[in-house]
């Protein structure tokens, strides 16, 4: 059976105090399961010190993003070989909220991932539709080629150990969420496209997530379903309690 993975996006929030003070509450709390991994994913600035804090512990730590160059003159980015030499585990790439303001393209989300794998970090590449794309019946299609483009050219064990977020962007920080049908049909559509780009062997083992408005209230419903293995999060990540709850949610 595939393990749960919880992860909580911050996004753009917390001071350092506050950043701090949410791992200290979290650490000593989350289950010591084989069945689920927590993990946070923090601004580049707190990245350092809460890996510090959570060393030893079943907390992992990652990025919200990072360039897919080792260094160069990228002024104002972070590089795959800065994040692992710090000790951050995993890096979200191709965040919704990167594609719409921040120009991420499937090409550049590419470049990330093998970038991610090349330095030894786990990625978490988000896919979804926007609303419109949903209305004109295009979420399978458009979701399925973000997955393709983004796994184009990755070994077998690289795709079994990338992490897919699917984040229907209708569904983001609107209190709306997909139902745990829909939610589930489209990770489904996933697993069939990993399973055509690999086999059936290597879909059943990738870890498929959902994002958008999950919280403790609707996150057993979510994790219930046959191809959802865990949830990307923001909201409802950022107390330390509800976030607990959901990782909690993932050993039911
Ligand atoms: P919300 O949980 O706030 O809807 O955000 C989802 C998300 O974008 C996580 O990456």
């Amino acid at each position: 059976m595939r393990k749960k993975v919880i992860a909580g996006n911050w996004k753009m929030n917390k001071v350092s105090s506050e950043a701090a003070q949410f791992v200290d509450d979290v650490v000593g709390k989350v289950p010591d399961s084989d069945q689920v991994e927590a993990i946070v994913c923090a601004p580049f600035l707190y990245l350092s010190s809460l890996v510090e804090k959570t060393k030893g512990t079943k907390v992992q730590i990652a990025a919200q993003n990072m360039h897919f160059e080792d260094n160069g003159a990228y002024t104002g980015e972070v590089s795959p070989v800065m994040l692992k030499d710090i000790g951050v585990s995993h890096v979200v790439l191709g965040h919704s909220e990167r594609r719409e303001y921040f120009a991420e393209t499937d090409e550049t989300v590419n470049k990330k991932t093998h970038a991610a794998f090349n330095h030894g970090l786990t990625p978490i590449v988000c896919v979804g539709e926007t609303l419109e794309q949903r209305e004109a019946n295009e979420t399978m299609s458009h979701v399925g080629s973000q997955v393709e483009e983004a796994l184009r050219g990755l070994s077998d064990e690289q795709v079994t150990n990338t992490i897919i977020a699917y984040e229907p962007i209708w569904a983001i920080g609107t209190g709306k969420t997909a139902s745990s049908e829909d939610a589930n049909e489209v990770c489904a559509h996933i697993r069939q496209v990993i399973k055509k780009v690999t086999s059936e062997d290597i879909a059943e083992k990738v870890v498929i997530q959902y994002g958008g408005s999950v919280k403790p209230s609707n996150v057993d419903e979510l994790l219930a379903q046959s191809d959802i293995d865990g949830a990307l999060v923001g909201g409802a990540s950022l107390e330390a309690e509800s976030f607990l709850q959901l990782v909690e949610a993932g050993i039911k």
